[in-house]
């Protein structure tokens, strides 16, 4: 690693433990603060702000950390700046949450010719396997997948399954990791099955202002929708509140699939407005904090694995009031 801060804690105790016999008021030397820039997203989504939350609580000095935090209002040059100025400010580790997966080649080299290790969470970037470390985060793809897969049961239970079911797909950002999975899951299930059919697909960018907008333009010009798959949480509550304006009951007239599974997404799910919720988990501080203490302690070669995908599950109407409880988010 570049700079470690491999202070020799243990001697440094003993020392202080035989000098505190002598002269009681001497005070143990400070241990250097591991500086880490954090460049994130936004702040577009609750799951967003719960990720952040997360790595504030994380990165602290008392757990040894100085944490230089950026919002790039979902914009990938203002992250790259913020690359460029944690650059200039020789911080000891990057952290990237990238808003989309390509462009960054550059910056990347930038960042290893100052010798500074670059971690990436929540989202991925392509092309660049070999300039940083590691990633952790959701598996996007599978969430799809898990998602279809909920559709698939749900409509068997009620009996539709050999209707012809009509499919809204509100995306997330274009680009992004998070949409090029869950909408790649979302177009397979759509393609295995004869009866399904994609109706309209458009990006909501994430916001709940955007998905609403969205939807609203797409219930004007789509007479029959059976189910919207909302590419994150906020969405799918701009797209209830597009569809009760409209005068259907979401849940209901049109069945609600979202991605991320926040508190509100439950209250919604017990309400009956929302029929599914796969879980995306934004607690990554504490995730990355332990990948930098590897690297501390063990360099590089401690890393286990280039890619880390957390544990994830499915919610519906038939759990959630159990569940809401046991929630962190
Ligand atoms: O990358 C994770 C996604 O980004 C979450 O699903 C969404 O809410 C956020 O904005």
């Amino acid at each position: 690693m570049k700079k470690t801060v491999k202070t020799l804690v243990a001697a440094g105790l003993m020392v202080a433990a035989a000098s505190s016999m002598f002269a009681a008021k001497k005070k143990a030397p400070a241990k250097k603060l591991i500086t880490v820039g954090y460049a994130q997203v936004g702040a577009e989504s609750d799951w967003r702000l719960a990720n952040t939350t997360s790595f504030k609580e994380t990165f602290t000095e008392a757990n040894g950390y100085k944490l230089i935090f950026d919002d790039a209002q979902q914009k990938q040059e203002n992250q790259i700046k913020a690359i460029r100025s944690f650059i200039q400010q020789d911080v000891d580790y990057i952290v990237v949450a990238p808003v989309v997966e390509t462009g960054w080649g550059t910056v990347l080299q930038e960042a290893k010719a100052a010798g500074i290790p670059v971690i990436l969470s929540d989202r991925q970037m392509t092309g660049v396997d070999d300039l940083y470390l590691c990633w952790v985060g959701g598996n996007f793809l599978q969430e799809g997948r898990d998602g279809v897969k909920w559709l698939e049961g749900y409509l068997k239970k009620i009996g539709r399954d050999k209707d012809e079911i009509n499919i809204v797909d509100l995306q997330g950002t274009i680009g992004a990791s998070a949409q090029i999975g869950r909408t790649q899951g979302i177009e397979e299930g759509i393609a295995a099955h004869k009866n399904w059919k994609l109706v309209a697909q458009q990006t909501g960018e994430f916001t709940q202002s955007k998905g609403q907008e969205v939807m609203e333009s797409i219930l004007k010009s789509t007479p029959k929708i059976d189910v919207v798959f909302a590419e994150n949480d906020n969405m799918a509550w701009g797209a209830i509140d597009a569809i009760k304006a409209a005068g259907k009951k979401p849940g209901k007239d049109i069945i609600i699939i979202c991605f991320d599974a926040v508190h509100e997404t439950f209250n919604k799910m017990i309400a009956g407005e929302i029929n599914c919720a796969v879980e995306c988990n934004p607690l990554h501080g504490p995730r990355v904090d332990e990948i930098i203490k590897t690297l501390e302690a063990k360099g590089p070669k401690g890393i286990k694995s280039k890619i880390q995908y957390v544990v994830e599950e499915v919610f519906d109407q038939e759990n959630a009031a159990a569940k809401l409880p046991t929630r962190k988010y």
